[in-house]
């Protein structure tokens, strides 16, 4: 049986201050914790086995999943005490997993179908296939050059400026036979992107790219977890929003309040008159004080915005304080529990 497994152990060290406290697979996405949207992805190609892999802070994320049958999905999980790379990671699920496996990072977001990516695998007669995007710039990522019937010709993981060819990356996503497993090693670490894939290119060994025409973005750092959000609430990734859309505040001083149709809100946020949110997400229990304005940004729960403050383009953590009349500038990102005086400017 195919199974999924996701690689959710990295530490996340580029999306801090935000993933300190939470690990990156479920930090919220549009109030959701972000596995949920791969899990969604994975349950529309028809596959209800589900591999987590973990390493850091595990428990904040079984503790979500359990199981998995809430969710209709059966939920399994590995767990390295010491990160053990990538393929390193696919190598400690090895009893877990069948003949072939989808394994995605669990850091990117996107509408890929997987069951035309399975085919495609298939039609190849593939070992491995690796899902690509194409991106305006490729610097950070893992650059895929391949031919014109999709084999890979070369797999360099983030190049030198002056080295990048192309411009289709590795999305993250990939379709891997079991047989692939002889070659990573039983114990320590090993990198898909560093070792396994340019190795097997080397060797001759079928790798293929899918290009993927849908919406992709990876969450890995503040400002592509902006992007992602506002991919999120536009609709531009066709990727449900949960029930959670749906909620109005309970608590809205109607009187001049104003929130476009994009902003999501948990259902237990304090909105006080003269408001006004645009292409926003506020997190549940946030407490917004008459005439702030949000824009462009994304609140975690239990934050409390003054009065007459201004958030544009930012990220607030969890239970911060804005004071009154401050302004957060585009690019602002603070961690859980900042405090912002009256009338600063950060
Ligand atoms: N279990 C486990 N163990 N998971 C890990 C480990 C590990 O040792 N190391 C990383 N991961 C997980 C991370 O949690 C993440 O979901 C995924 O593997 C990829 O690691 P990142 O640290 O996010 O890599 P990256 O963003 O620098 O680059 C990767 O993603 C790009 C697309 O966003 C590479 O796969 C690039 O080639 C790719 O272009
Ligand atoms: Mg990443």
């Amino acid at each position: 049986m195919i199974k999924a497994l996701i690689l959710a152990g990295g530490k996340g060290a580029r999306l801090r201050p935000l993933a300190l406290h939470i690990p990156k697979p479920i930090v919220p996405l549009a109030n959701i914790p972000f596995l949920f949207f791969q899990i969604d992805r994975i349950k529309r190609a028809g596959i209800t086995e589900i591999i987590l892999s973990l390493s850091y802070q595990p428990r904040k994320i079984t503790d979500i999943f359990g199981d998995g049958i809430k969710y209709g999905v059966t939920m399994r999980y590995t767990h390295e005490d010491l990160p053990r790379g990538t393929a390193g990671a696919f190598k400690a699920a090895e009893n877990l997993i069948d003949d072939t496996s989808i394994v995605m990072n669990g850091d990117v977001l996107s509408d890929t179908d997987l069951l035309e990516v399975l085919e495609y695998h298939r039609s190849r007669k593939a070992d491995a296939t690796i899902v690509v995007a194409r991106v305006m710039n490729p610097v950070g990522y893992g650059l895929v050059e391949s031919d014109s019937d999709g084999r890979v010709l070369r797999f360099t993981e983030k190049p030198p400026e002056d080295e990048v060819t192309g411009d289709t990356v590795n999305a993250g996503i990939y379709i891997l036979e079991r047989s692939i497993l002889e070659r990573i090693p039983a114990e320590g670490a090993q990198s898909f992107e560093r070792e396994l894939f340019p190795a097997m290119v080397q060797d001759g060994a079928r790798v293929y790219s899918y290009l993927t025409h849908g919406y992709w973005q990876d969450i890995g750092s503040p400002q592509k977890y902006l992007e992602a959000t506002f991919g999120v609430i536009s609709g531009r990734t066709k990727l449900p929003v949960y029930p959670q859309k749906a909620c109005t505040p309970n608590h809205w001083e109607k009187q001049q309040v104003s929130i476009d149709s994009f902003s999501i809100l948990d259902g237990k946020c304090v909105i006080k008159q003269g408001v006004a949110i645009e292409n926003s997400v506020l997190g549940e229990g946030c407490r917004v004080e008459a005439g702030a304005l949000i824009k462009d940004s994304v609140i975690w729960s239990g934050s409390r915005i003054l009065p007459n403050a201004r958030i544009e383009r930012a990220i607030v953590g969890r239970q911060c304080h804005i004071g009154e009349g401050a302004r957060l500038r585009p690019g602002t990102v603070l961690g859980d529990k900042s405090i912002v005086s009256d009338f600063s400017v950060i």
